[in-house]
């Protein structure tokens, strides 16, 4: 029995409540629909910026009715504190993953992203300690490694960053080092690197690269390579990460006031990313003999990316259960099958 099977049938056997925000996002979702099968108690939040109701309503669907009416939505927005302080109210477990992501998005347009993704992380943490809940896990991003040149990524040895989203997401770390040394409020900040699966939005001019070249795949579209395709990712499946979140949330003390890498230590280039999809959207009966349009290198982007997970499965007994080929065939057969595209 895994670490992770022990905690799901603690949880089954003692619910507790859950606070998500970003619950109507990607990664939200995912853990939504895990909390309500393990029969937990759940509030979500989220102002819709970039998540969809029709990602509530699908989770609705895979749940059953006793399991969905433990689920409480509440529309609002992390900049406001009074909102933060009401969704916290009796939470045991916070789980804060709403963010606005895109390192070019946030070169558009660093002021929205610095308010979410700075004041509004520091509203939820400031609420969560005021209201003294068990644990406080947040999205921490590998885009805090930045133009530091080691593989693979070590949680200690990090560079500058190379983008106002880097900078948030390093900000985050570093006030949740500060509530734990001046508050004694201990958290666990989780550096997700680029994670995929089903639900990751396929739309829109932010998309990550697996949903959008996955959709125009099956659309028939061109897909464009940004850079010579040598570019790598340590590419990460949704319920990885949902692990990770679950294993956070109900880890010991010894283990918090620490970040961990959420990956699977692999490493995956571009071009070889293309392939696979180009295989599994084959798999599913649909064959495309375009190549690939390389352009210019994008901007903020680091090279070169890959985590070393010894941390997370010494500190949290993680384990990948899902590489990146089992991940991409799951994900493309969501997007052929139910994927908004
Ligand atoms: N997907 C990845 O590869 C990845 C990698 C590193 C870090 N992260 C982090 O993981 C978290 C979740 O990302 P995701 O991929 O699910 O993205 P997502 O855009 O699908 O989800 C983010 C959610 O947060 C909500 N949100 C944004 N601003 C808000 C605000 N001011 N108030 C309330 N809700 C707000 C959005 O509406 C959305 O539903 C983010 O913190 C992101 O930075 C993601």
């Amino acid at each position: 029995m895994t670490k992770y099977d022990q905690i799901q049938q603690e949880l089954l056997n003692s619910p507790k409540t859950w606070l998500v925000t970003g619950v109507a996002g990607f990664i939200g979702s995912n853990l939504l629909e895990k909390l309500l099968k393990l029969n937990q108690t759940v509030v979500g939040l989220d102002n819709l910026a970039t998540g969809h109701q029709h990602n509530l309503d699908e989770v609705k669907n895979l749940v059953s009715e006793a399991q969905w009416d433990r689920f409480t939505f509440i529309e609002g927005d992390i900049r406001q504190p009074k909102t933060c302080q009401q969704a916290v109210q009796g939470v045991d477990y916070v789980l804060h993953q709403a963010a606005l992501g895109s390192v070019p998005r946030s070169i558009a347009d660093p002021l929205t992203t610095n308010a979410a993704n700075i004041t509004g992380f520091l509203n939820m943490l400031d609420a969560a300690k005021v209201e003294k809940v068990q644990s406080f896990t947040y999205a921490a991003s590998s885009s805090t490694y930045g133009d530091h040149p080691a593989l693979p990524k070590v949680e200690e040895n990090i560079g500058n960053p190379l983008s106002p989203y880097a900078v948030t997401k390093y900000v985050n770390e570093l006030y949740a080092g500060v509530y734990a040394r001046t508050y004694g409020f201990k958290t666990i900040g989780l550096r997700y690197f680029n994670v995929f699966g089903q639900r990751q939005d396929p739309n829109g001019a932010y998309a990550a690269v697996i949903p959008k070249w996955t959709s125009a795949l099956i659309k028939g579209e061109d897909i464009f390579i940004n850079g010579d395709g040598e570019t790598s990712r340590d590419f990460c499946y949704i319920e990885n990460v949902v692990q990770m979140n679950i294993l956070a949330a109900t880890a010991q003390s010894e283990a918090k006031d620490q970040v961990y890498n959420v990956a699977v230590g692999d490493r995956t280039t571009l071009n070889q990313l293309h392939v696979a999809l180009k295989n599994a959207v084959r798999e599913n009966g649909i064959i495309t003999n375009k190549t690939p349009i390389y352009r210019e290198f994008r901007d903020g982007d680091v090279r070169h990316s890959q985590a070393d997970i010894t941390k997370a499965k010494s500190n949290l007994g993680y384990k990948a259960e899902y590489r990146i080929e089992d991940g991409v065939r799951q994900a493309v057969s969501w997007y052929m099958n139910f994927g908004n595209i």
